[in-house]
C-alpha cells in the first residue's frame, strides 16, 4: 500500500480578524525541516480546492515563512513552494491588477505594486534558487510575501476604502454563519 494514495488532508484557512494574520512570521530553520515538508502539499491541496492561486504558511495558522503559489490552470500545474522567500529587487515601474485573498473570501481590489520582482527562497530541498517573475506571478509571489510579515491586500489601500471592504466581508461572513445554522 503506498500512502501517495490516500487522501491529503486539508487545512482549515484563517480568515479576517484572526491575530494569526496580523503576526510577523518566523524564519524556517533546519529544525523545521520535517515539519515544512509535511506541510508544503498540505497547503498546495488546501489551495487548489479552495481554489485560489497562492497561499502563505500564517493563513493556515503556522507563523513560519513559507508560501505555495501555482498561477497555472487545473491541467497544467506548476507548484512553487517558497521557503524563507525574499523580494531582492524589484522594478520602478507599477502595474495594478485586482486581487483576492483567500482569509478575505468574496472581497476584491485594485491593488498597485511594482510590475517585476528578483526573488530569492529555498525550495522543499532547502536549494537556494533565484527567480525573475512579472505579470500575475510578480502580483501573486508579493501578495503571499506580504502575509509572512502580517500584511494583506486591503493595507495597500486607501483607509477609506479598505474600511469598506472589511465591514462588508463582516458582513458577508454573518450571513454565511447564519445559513449555515
Ligand atoms: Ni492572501
Amino acid at each position: 500500500m503506498s500512502d501517495e494514495l490516500l487522501p491529503i488532508e486539508l487545512l482549515p484557512i484563517l480568515i479576517v480578524p484572526d491575530a494569526k494574520l496580523r503576526q510577523k512570521c518566523r524564519a524556517v530553520g533546519p529544525g523545521d525541516a520535517d515539519m515544512v515538508r509535511a506541510l508544503a502539499p498540505r497547503m498546495l491541496a488546501t489551495m487548489y480546492k479552495a481554489p485560489g492561486i497562492g497561499l502563505a504558511a500564517p493563513q493556515v495558522g503556522q507563523l513560519l515563512r513559507m508560501a505555495v503559489v501555482d498561477i497555472q490552470k487545473e491541467d497544467q500545474r506548476e507548484p512553487l513552494v517558497l521557503v524563507n522567500p525574499e523580494i531582492v529587487a524589484e522594478s520602478a515601474d507599477t502595474f495594478t491588477r485586482e486581487e483576492g485573498c483567500l482569509s478575505l473570501p468574496g472581497q476584491y481590489a485594485d491593488v498597485t505594486r511594482p510590475a517585476r520582482v528578483k526573488l530569492r527562497y529555498l525550495d522543499l530541498e532547502g536549494t537556494k534558487r533565484e527567480i525573475e517573475a512579472d505579470g500575475l506571478l510578480s502580483t501573486c509571489i508579493q501578495h503571499e510575501l506580504d502575509h509572512l510579515d502580517g500584511v494583506l491586500f486591503v493595507d495597500h489601500l486607501s483607509a477609506l476604502k479598505r474600511n469598506m471592504l472589511l465591514r462588508k466581508l463582516a458582513k458577508d461572513m454573518k450571513l454565511r454563519q447564519r445559513e449555515a445554522m
